[in-house]
């Protein structure tokens, strides 16, 4: 295969990347990213004399650029956005411009180049939000009711992708998975966050009550189910991809975390809740298990374990983003003064 790996230098991409010359070394991969504050090429340090590896900078949005690699390839796997909930807060048009018409160059460009398969990754998100006291879980049925720019961009997203292949038979995939957590997770999500605070002796921001829940996927288990859809997937499908949590509140993970590092509750900072925050998402992921034996391999704790072991052994590569820009959004999110 030739691959074309959109956003390959983001956090999901890089360990993608990894994960598919690791397990397919014959394949070839070129990771077209625009190198946004999320890019970041020291992801993919270790693999960028690969032979079979190539990174061109280029944003989706630019049509030739897109053309060029899109020339090379057979297929596309999609993870280029904006993809931080809080940012699309706060400034939510690069979320349109990147997750809808970046979304929709790509996929005009795979029609011209009669690409075999193009892969769409996406978000629970889009489904909106469950209620606490409830044990439904999203399904292939439900439907769609997105409430942050994030959401609403990322299911536009899907939309247009459907849309390709029902109009002009363009053969897709999509993937909507829950939130993901591993090595390479850019630090102001939340338990990247989290693990990199408490490093660093800081407290960790909870937002509102904490008892908000997310359903956590590890990143190795996301490359598996992605590799999954890849090889046997059908066209046209969308799989839900999701983890082994059982409803775990933020506060919760936030203890385990606590745990593992050896400290206490006094690193627990409550601060002021997200507009239109999402109360509860669980995936109910059985489709993909029944129809292309898929199911994740780590336990949530033992995944967790192995993602603040990361973060302790790689110091550098997150002290590098959380100076410089970075401190500036820090203190604007959460009107703290260092
Ligand atoms: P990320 O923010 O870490 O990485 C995004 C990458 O896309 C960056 O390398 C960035 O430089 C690149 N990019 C952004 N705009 C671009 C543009 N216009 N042109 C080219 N490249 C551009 O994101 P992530 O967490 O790795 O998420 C990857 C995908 O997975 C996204 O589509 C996201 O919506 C989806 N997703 C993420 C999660 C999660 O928990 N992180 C959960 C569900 C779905
Ligand atoms: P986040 O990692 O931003 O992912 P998403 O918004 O895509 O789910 O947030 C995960 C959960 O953690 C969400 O309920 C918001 C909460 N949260 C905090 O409580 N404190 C924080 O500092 C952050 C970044 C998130």
């Amino acid at each position: 295969m030739r691959l074309l790996v959109t956003g390959g230098a983001g956090f999901i991409g890089s360990n993608f990347i990894r994960y598919w010359l690791t397990t397919h070394p014959d394949d070839q991969v070129i990771n077209f990213d625009a190198l946004t504050y999320a890019g970041n090429l020291e992801n993919l340090r270790d693999i960028e004399d690969n032979p079979n590896y190539e990174f061109v900078k280029g944003n989706i949005c630019d049509r030739d650029a897109v053309d060029a690699v899109m020339s090379r390839v057979d297929t596309v796997v999609h993870f280029a956005a904006e993809s931080h909930v809080d940012r699309s807060i706060s400034d939510p048009m690069p979320f349109i411009k990147t997750n809808v018409e970046g979304t929709f160059v790509l996929l005009e460009s795979a029609l011209k180049h009669s690409i075999s398969r193009f892969h769409h990754i996406s978000t629970d998100e889009v489904f909106g939000a469950l209620p606490l006291d409830s044990k439904r879980k999203f399904t292939d049925d439900t439907k769609y009711d997105p409430h942050s720019p994030y959401s609403a961009s990322k299911a536009a997203s899907d939309h247009l992708v459907r849309a390709y292949h029902d109009t002009y038979g363009l053969p897709v995939t999509i993937s909507n998975c829950s939130n993901n957590f591993g090595p390479y997770h850019f630090p102001e999500k939340l338990i990247p966050l989290a693990i990199t605070n408490i490093l660093e002796g800081k407290k960790v921001p909870v937002y509102g009550d904490g008892l908000y829940v997310r359903d956590w996927l590890y990143v190795k288990d996301h490359c598996t189910a992605i590799d999954a859809i890849l090889t046997n997937g059908k066209i046209g499908r969308t799989y839900l991809v999701g983890g082994l949590t059982e409803d775990i509140p933020n506060i919760e993970v936030i203890r385990r975390i606590l745990r593992i590092m050896g400290k206490g509750e006094e690193m627990i900072e409550y601060v002021k809740d997200r507009p239109g925050h999402d109360r509860r998402y669980a995936i109910d992921w059985t489709t993909i298990k029944r129809e292309l034996n898929w199911k994740p391999a780590y336990s949530f704790d033992q995944a967790l374990q192995e993602t603040i072991h990361w973060f302790e052994s790689n110091r550098q590569w997150w002290e590098r983003i959380k100076s410089g820009a970075y401190r500036e959004y820090y203190q604007n999110q959460y009107s703290v003064t260092e």
